[in-house]
């Protein structure tokens, strides 16, 4: 019999880098092959460990070209297609949404196109799981949260790219049941996030002591789910998802940025045998992100009907993510050098410098 071929895409990104670790850990006897474009959020350095043991594969290509892809999933065959590549990130979407669509979208329908091309000859794949996210649902009211059958409502460029790639996987499998399912996570964190994303971006100002930029008051909501609790949540899919349906994956926590935010001045500074309530004074109030949505809320009913939940506590992991960034600095001063310096400075140069600084508490 051979063996069971999976196919990652975006593996070179921060939850793809974690899943490719995670796959051949668990199951060493599947073949997992990274496909990856490798943009400003893909390091090849993330999984180069794994690939140098022969223990994933690696072809670099966009998922929105069609030739590449279908060349990909002729050689690959992959019985599971874990579909992450996307453009991710909210911000970078209000200045460039042209890369969200052909990304997000083209390329989520070239790989449906792809999938649908293999199986109707071969009968694989036998699952894709499309990542979504949370942010499709749109800002959750107060005291609600969402289930899988929420409306969308998505608010920036970005999510409304992946509400796009959604509609689509819902037409291939209504109109040629292509076994497609749909994942929602809420906001990840853990190693190899690129700091641009709040946590990584907070920890390494921390550490070099410069402004830590809160857009608005701080007070907006999310869920924060310690990436390798995803990663279980994708394993248990990969055995039963329905195709046809979208699964939330969450916490149930729910944190404002600010005291997010606080707790890891002081985590850090403890770490670094600094002053408690030393780097708190790094705290900017900036100008908020525009349509930035306030909360969101999930429910996740579904998957602890399917058996999972959360092993990790937000205490736990967060120690975790940051001890793992403090001894990680060279990573970060790689992924931070050159492109992203000039992206971080088109961001917040000029808002930084209109920005109160908080007082200290
Ligand atoms: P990331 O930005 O860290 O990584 C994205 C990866 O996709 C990178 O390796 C990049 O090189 C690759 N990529 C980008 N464009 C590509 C293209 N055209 N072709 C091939 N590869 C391409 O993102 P992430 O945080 O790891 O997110 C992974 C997925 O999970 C995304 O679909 C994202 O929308 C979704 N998601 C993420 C979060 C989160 O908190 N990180 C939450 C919910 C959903
Ligand atoms: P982010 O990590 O960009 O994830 P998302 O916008 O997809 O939820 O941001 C998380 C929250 O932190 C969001 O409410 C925006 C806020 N934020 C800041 O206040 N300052 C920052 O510099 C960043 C990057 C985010």
């Amino acid at each position: 019999m051979s063996r069971t071929s999976v196919l990652i895409t975006g593996g070179a990104g921060f939850i793809g880098s974690n899943l490719c670790r995670y796959w051949v850990t668990t199951h060493p006897e599947h073949r997992v092959t990274c496909f990856d474009k490798l943009t400003y959020a893909g390091n090849l350095s993330n999984i180069a460990d794994l690939i140098d043991a022969g223990a994933l594969d690696f072809i670099r290509g966009d998922v929105a070209d069609a030739q590449t892809l279908h060349k990909a999933f002729e050689r690959i065959q992959p019985d599971l297609v874990i579909h992450l590549a996307a453009e991710t990130h909210v911000d970078r979407s209000l200045v460039d949404p042209q890369v969200f669509v052909k990304t997000n979208v083209l390329g989520t329908a070239t790989l449906l196109e792809a999938s649908w091309d293999l199986r109707r000859r071969t009968g694989r794949p036998n699952l894709i799981l499309h990542m979504s996210t949370d942010e499709v649902f749109g800002s959750t009211p107060k005291d609600q949260s969402f289930d899988e059958t929420a409306p969308y409502r998505p608010a920036s460029p970005y999510s409304a790219a992946k509400a796009g790639a959604d509609m689509l996987v819902g037409a291939y499998h209504t109109t040629w049941s292509l076994p497609v399912a749909v994942v929602h996570p809420s906001n990840n964190f853990g190693p190899y996030q690129f700091p641009e994303k709040l946590i990584p971006l907070m920890v390494h100002n921390i550490i070099s002591e410069n402004p830590l930029p809160i857009y608005g008051n701080g007070r907006q909501q999310r869920d924060w789910i310690y990436v390798e609790d995803l990663c279980r949540a994708l394993d248990r899919l990969s055995r039963k998802a329905e195709p046809g349906q979208h699964y939330n994956v969450a916490t149930g926590r729910l944190q404002e940025n600010i005291d997010l935010v606080r707790g890891l001045c002081d985590l850090t500074d403890a770490r670094l045998g600094r002053n408690q309530g030393s780097s708190r004074a790094l705290i900017t109030h900036i100008e908020d992100r525009p349509g930035h949505d306030l909360r969101y809320a999930l429910d996740v009913a579904k998957m602890t009907d399917l058996g999972w939940s959360p092993k990790w506590t937000f205490e736990a992991a967060i120690e975790a993510t940051v001890d793992w960034y403090l001894s990680h600095r060279e990573w970060v001063e790689n992924v931070t050098s050159g492109a992203y310096r000039d992206y971080y400075d088109h961001m917040y140069g000029r808002r930084l410098s209109e920005a109160a600084t908080e007082p200290t508490q």
